[in-house]
């Protein structure tokens, strides 16, 4: 029998990102008791990485806004792959989930009249996004953490989970290990939240950091939940491109938001170039216009660099491509330039975007206020993920729910910037909401001990192989680089046929990756049971991605490089078979409401 430590919870929320804790904080509030397991710290979570602002049609500094716009917005960023159910659940209550933040002491900058100042970002017909400089997802999380504390949540950190466990079809807890002194540790629970948020270490260049391998998505997936979506990854057009060793972090949207300009080595403004035609009617077409909208003039139209992600990102790719690129392979971020227009440029720089300034000046050694970013596309989001029912953010597996990035539905095909923010405050509360009002319903699962005790072995296992097998190092870089080069931006079939034969490889060398030393804090430990999470969701965006053969949103094929509307209808849905093996699904769309598409016609 393995020897370890068990915790009873009714509800157990495994991930403390922003949806992590505002599930967990609503499922203490529902009377539950509630177990909060991290993979790191406390409060070191991808969610800061949404630097730029959280969208919620609060209006406060266009009144023409208003849930209806947002929820157009939403879906028309999305390509109409989104769940409209939760496009419409988010547009109508993230104003309520925003000022309820403000209530818990979350500050943000300013209107002159004293209300949340909103800010400009790509694809919103309005500035939404409250904000309080660049660091929004930083003053999130702070204030979940500071309310969280004191709900009396049991905390469980740095503990990686390693297999959902089940009781017939419903879950009935999770067994880990304390990543400090690799402990083990079997929670049983009636309910589990999932909020482990993305799969960015899939991938060489990306702006998530360690954590984000892909867990809560291959948990749910082994525990037999279904996936969606899984082939529409976001690739942020501006990451830092140089010095190599910070390549992938993340340069706000923001800094587009607030007049910056993206230009190529030959000095042109190249977004000028290319328009999709649905936001044709939305864009500006001279940069005088553009600049009159980001100063807030109601009559002129977004400048293109505010265009949705997806196309920002493969404009640039172009440019890089067609040999326009700035010195390291990016193009160049401008917001120097402003000072053309404000005699106080450099000090509105600092103050609207303390961190980029700071970024800049500290890693590469550049001053913002007078010199152009060199920036290039960065692997940021995962619009795909667990399935789940829109309400209630249940999944196919009953007991287990779903919230934030790892869950599927909202973003459909590309998500916009600062919906990720609104995103985890609307459903984390409503997921745990019903993990409690669930968990008040059931009785505890049985846990079976002696697939506790299977899991503990296996667990183990690169110890038994010991430090003279393949290190599980060289397999991770391996996968992200077979990643980045036949699964990124542009992808091709007989690219992604050769990712999934590396891909089988690779799971045949991750079986075979051994680590030496003991439990106590070992990263080639931790690597090595990473390594099945990142090949499971590795395979899950290649099959889907092959089996998308259009190119919409997030997902851009070079063999088919136009939305076919046979391919409009259905979402790709992947599942572990009965066999073990990863199967595919075309699942219709189901039916928007007349109200909604009403809607979406009004807002064309
Ligand atoms: O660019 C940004 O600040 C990122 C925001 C987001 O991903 O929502």
């Amino acid at each position: 029998m393995a020897d370890y430590q068990t915790h009873e919870h009714d509800v157990l929320v495994i991930g403390a990102g922003g949806a992590g804790l505002r599930a967990a904080i609503e499922a203490a509030a529902g009377g539950a008791s509630v177990g909060l397991v991290c993979k790191s710290l406390l409060g070191k979570a991808h969610t800061v990485m949404a630097e730029g602002g959280v969208a919620a049609s609060l209006a406060n500094v266009d009144d023409r806004d208003n849930w209806k716009v947002h929820f157009a917005d939403t879906m028309r960023g999305g390509q109409y792959m989104n769940n409209w159910r939760m496009a419409e659940l988010h547009a109508k209550e993230a104003p309520d989930r925003v000022r309820e933040l403000e209530a818990w002491g979350a500050l943000f900058d300013r209107t002159a009249d004293g209300r949340i100042l909103q800010r400009n970002f790509g694809g919103h017909k309005y500035p939404r996004l409250a904000h309080v400089g660049d660091r929004t997802g930083l003053e999130m999380i702070r204030t979940l953490q500071d309310h969280g504390v004191h709900q009396g949540i049991d905390v469980h950190m740095e503990v990686t989970v390693v297999t959902l466990l089940k009781d017939g079809d419903r879950v009935a807890g999770a067994f880990g290990y304390d990543r400090e002194r690799g402990r083990f540790r079997l929670f049983r629970a009636k309910a589990i939240v999932l909020a482990t948020g993305g799969i960015g270490r899939a991938f060489r260049i990306t702006s998530n950091s360690w954590e984000y391998t892909g867990d809560g998505q291959s948990l749910a997936y082994h525990a037999g939940a279904e996936l969606k979506d899984m082939e529409f990854v976001q690739f942020h057009p501006t990451g830092m491109v140089w010095p190599p060793s910070v390549r992938g972090i993340l340069v706000t949207e923001g800094v587009r938001g607030e007049g910056g300009i993206l230009v190529n080595s030959e000095g042109k403004r190249f977004m000028f170039d290319d328009i999709p035609e649905n936001y044709r009617s939305q864009t500006a077409d001279t940069p005088e216009e553009g600049w009159r909208y980001v100063q807030g003039d109601k009559d002129a139209r977004r400048p293109p660099e505010l265009l949705t992600r997806d196309h920002v990102a493969r404009c640039i790719m172009r440019e890089v491509r067609e040999g326009r690129g700035s010195p390291h392979g990016g193009v160049f971020l401008d917001i120097a330039w402003i000072k053309e227009k404000l005699p106080n440029a450099a000090e509105v720089i600092r103050k609207k975007l303390p961190s980029m300034y700071h970024q800049f000046k500290q890693l590469a050694d550049i001053d913002i206020t007078t010199t152009p970013m060199e920036v290039g596309p960065t692997t940021h989001y995962a619009m795909g993920g667990v399935n789940v029912d829109g309400d209630t953010q249940m999944s196919s597996v009953p007991g287990l729910f779903a919230a934030g990035e790892v869950a599927a539905g909202l973003h459909g095909a590309n998500r916009l910037g600062g919906n990720s923010l609104s995103d985890l405050l609307v459903f984390g509360q409503r997921a745990g909401h019903h993990a409690a009002v669930w968990a008040a319903s059931h009785s505890a699962g049985t846990v079976d001990r002696a697939e506790v005790d299977q899991w503990a072995t296996r667990t183990l296992e690169p110890f038994e192989r010991g430090a003279s097998a393949e290190a599980p190092y060289q397999v991770q870089h391996d996968l992200q680089d077979s990643m980045q080069d036949l699964v990124g931006i542009v992808r091709t079939e007989s690219d992604m046929q050769t990712a999934l034969e590396r891909i089988a490889q690779l799971r045949v060398r991750a079986g075979r990756t051994g680590t030496g030393g003991n439990r106590e804090y070992n990263p080639g430990w931790h690597t090595a049971l990473d390594l099945d999470n990142l090949l499971t969701v590795s395979e899950a965006i290649t099959r889907s991605a092959l089996e998308r053969k259009e190119s919409r949103g997030g997902h851009f094929r070079d063999d088919y490089p136009s939305k076919d509307d046979a391919f409009a209808s259905f979402n790709i849905l992947v599942r572990k078979g009965a066999d073990g093996a990863m199967q595919l699904e075309r699942r219709p769309i189901p039916q928007m409401t007349a109200e909604l598409a009403t809607i979406i016609e009004e807002n064309r």
